[in-house]
C-alpha cells in the first residue's frame, strides 16, 4: 500500500473520527504486545476496533457503536454470541467447576455428539484447538503408516504449528517461514488446489507420503473453492495408495451441513479435524476418524498390536466448561436446524449485497456456498454478473486482492456499521436476520459511496 495512504483517505479520517476509543485501546496494546496484536488475522490500519460487548448478531465497539457481526467469532459462532442456550450450560458448569483433572460425564456426551454427527467419526480425541487437531491427525498419520511426507494445498490454512506454517499467504515454493526447521518443510510437498492430474503426479512420484490434508470447502472455507469432482477423486487416489485422508473440518465441520463437507459432498475421509462450532464458541477442537488410526493413542490396543502408543496430552482437553458448551450446541445443530438457517439467511444477505453491486453498476460480487461472505473485488476488472456470479468454475483469481482497496472497502464496512474480516469474508450465524441483510446492504452501499468519493473504484 503506498505511503500517503493513511493520512490521505478519507475513509481513514472517518474511521479514525469514530473510533477514538479503539485508537487508544491500540495505541496502550503496543505497549504490551507485538504490534498490539494478540492474533495475526485481526491485523487492520491504521488499528483494529476494540469490542466492549456482543449479543446475537451483533457487537458493540468500545465507542459505543454497533455492528452487525460477520467475524463471528472466527467462524466459532454457528448459534450467534451468547446464544442463551449456550449461556445456561455454561453457567450451571461454571457453578460445578470448570476442570476436575479428572473424566466427566459431559465429556462423553461431547464425544457421542461428535461421533453421531460427523460419518468419519468412529473414535474422538479432544484437543484445545484446532492447531493442536491437524497436529494430532498428522502425527496419528505417520505413526500409522510409516511414512513422514505430508501433502497439503496452496492457501489451505491448518492453524500455525510448523508443518502447516508456509504456502498458506506466502513460502508457496514450500520454504520454510522464519522458526520453522528445514528438515520439517523438506517433508511437506504443496500441490495447487483443485488439480486433480497435477496431485496425481506428485502422488504417484512419492511413496512417502502419509497423508493428504486440506479444506474439503477450499480455501478459506470456499473462498478459493474446490468441486465435489476433485474430492471424489482424492479419495479414490488416497484410498488406492493407503494415504491417509485428512479432511480440515475446523470451520465446514457443522456448518458446511451438520455433518460437515464430508456430509455435504458424500465424500468420507479417514480422520477430519474440528474446533470452533464443535466447542461451542469457547476453546477446543477435536480430531476424529477410523478407529484403526485413533487406536495409536490407545494404551491396551497398541500393546496387543505390539506398537509404540501415540503420546498425547493436554491440560485443558475436554475441559468440563467447553465440553458444556460444546454440548449445547452440538444438541442445537442435530435437534434444531440452526445449520440450514445460516446458510439461508447467508443466501439472502448475498442476494441483497449483489444487488447493491448492480444497483451502483459496481463489477465486485458477493459469493459462497454455505453460510459465509466472500467479497469479490475483481483486481483484474473482468467481466461478471453479481447476480450469477459463477465462482465455482474457479476462474477467476481468488488469490489476487488490492491491499489498499480490501482496506478501504472494510473500512468503510465498520464506518458504515458492519464488520467482516481482513480477507473480506464473513459467517454468518443461524440468529443474523433479514433486518442484517438489509443493513449489510446498506453498508455496502455507503462504502462504495465513500470509495468512490476519493476515486477509489474503478468507474
Ligand atoms: C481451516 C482451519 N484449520 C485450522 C485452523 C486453526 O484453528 P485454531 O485457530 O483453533 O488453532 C483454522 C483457524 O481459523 C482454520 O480456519
Amino acid at each position: 500500500m503506498p505511503d500517503d495512504f493513511l493520512t490521505n483517505s478519507r475513509i481513514v479520517a472517518a474511521y479514525r473520527e469514530r473510533t477514538p476509543n479503539s485508537a487508544a485501546c491500540a495505541n496502550e496494546a503496543r505497549d504490551h504486545f507485538p504490534s498490539g496484536l494478540t492474533h495475526d488475522s485481526r491485523r487492520l490500519q491504521p488499528y483494529g476496533l476494540y469490542v466492549d460487548r456482543a449479543q446475537g448478531s451483533r457487537k458493540w465497539d468500545v465507542d459505543g457503536h454497533e455492528y452487525v457481526d460477520f467475524f463471528g467469532g472466527h467462524g466459532a459462532l454457528l448459534l450467534g454470541h451468547n446464544h442463551s442456550v449456550v449461556t445456561a450450560a455454561c453457567h450451571e458448569q461454571i457453578d460445578k467447576g470448570t476442570h476436575y483433572g479428572a473424566g466427566h460425564r459431559g465429556e462423553i456426551e461431547w464425544g457421542a455428539l461428535v461421533k453421531e454427527l460427523l460419518p468419519c467419526a468412529e473414535e474422538v480425541r479432544f484437543v484445545s484447538s484446532g492447531t493442536e487437531a491437524n497436529l494430532m491427525a498428522l502425527r496419528l498419520a505417520r505413526a500409522h503408516t510409516g511414512r513422514e511426507t505430508l501433502l497439503r494445498f496452496k492457501g489451505h490454512f491448518h492453524g500455525w504449528h510448523d508443518h502447516v506454517a508456509f504456502g498458506v499467504s506466502d513460502h508457496f515454493d514450500g520454504s520454510p517461514t522464519p522458526g520453522v526447521l528445514d528438515g520439517i518443510a523438506d517433508k511437506v510437498v504443496i500441490a495447487p488446489p483443485d488439480d486433480i492430474d497435477e496431485t496425481r503426479r506428485i502422488i504417484e512420484a512419492n511413496d512417502d507420503i502419509c497423508a493428504v490434508i486440506l479444506e474439503p470447502t477450499g480455501s478459506g472455507f470456499g473462498q478459493a473453492p474446490v468441486t465435489r469432482k476433485f474430492l471424489q477423486a482424492l479419495r479414490e487416489i488416497t484410498a488406492k495408495r493407503e494415504i491417509i485422508l485428512i479432511f480440515d473440518e475446523v470451520v465446514s465441520g457443522f456448518r458446511a451441513s451438520r455433518g460437515g463437507a464430508q456430509e455435504f459432498h458424500n465424500v468420507i475421509p479417514d480422520m477430519a479435524s474440528l474446533a470452533k462450532i464443535v466447542a461451542g464458541g469457547l476453546p477446543g477442537g477435536a480430531v476424529c476418524g477410523r478407529k484403526d488410526l485413533l487406536d495409536h493413542l490407545d494404551f491396551d490396543v497398541t500393546v496387543s498390536k505390539g506398537l509404540e502408543k501415540v503420546g498425547h496430552q493436554g491440560t485443558f482437553n475436554a475441559n468440563p466448561l467447553s465440553s458444556a458448551a460444546g454440548v449445547a450446541t452440538l444438541k442445537m445443530v442435530r435437534d434444531k436446524t440452526p445449520t440450514q438457517d445460516a446458510i439461508d439467511i447467508a443466501a439472502s444477505i448475498r442476494s441483497k449485497v449483489n444487488q447493491v453491486f448492480v444497483d451502483e453498476g459496481v463489477n465486485w460480487a458477493t459469493y459462497g456456498q454455505f453460510s459465509e461472505l466472500h467479497f469479490f473485488t475483481n483486481p483484474e476488472n473482468v467481466e461478471i454478473d453479481p447476480l450469477n456470479f459463477d465462482f465455482m468454475s474457479r476462474k477467476c483469481n481468488f488469490f489476487k486482492k488490492d491491499a489498499e482497496t480490501v482496506t478501504k472497502f472494510r473500512l468503510g464496512l465498520m464506518v458504515n456499521g458492519v464488520d467482516i474480516n481482513g480477507k473480506l469474508a464473513g459467517k454468518v450465524s443461524s440468529v443474523h436476520t433479514e433486518e442484517d441483510a438489509d443493513l449489510t446492504a446498506n453498508a455496502v452501499k455507503g462504502a462504495l459511496d465513500m470509495l468512490r468519493s476519493e476515486g477509489a473504484l474503478p468507474s
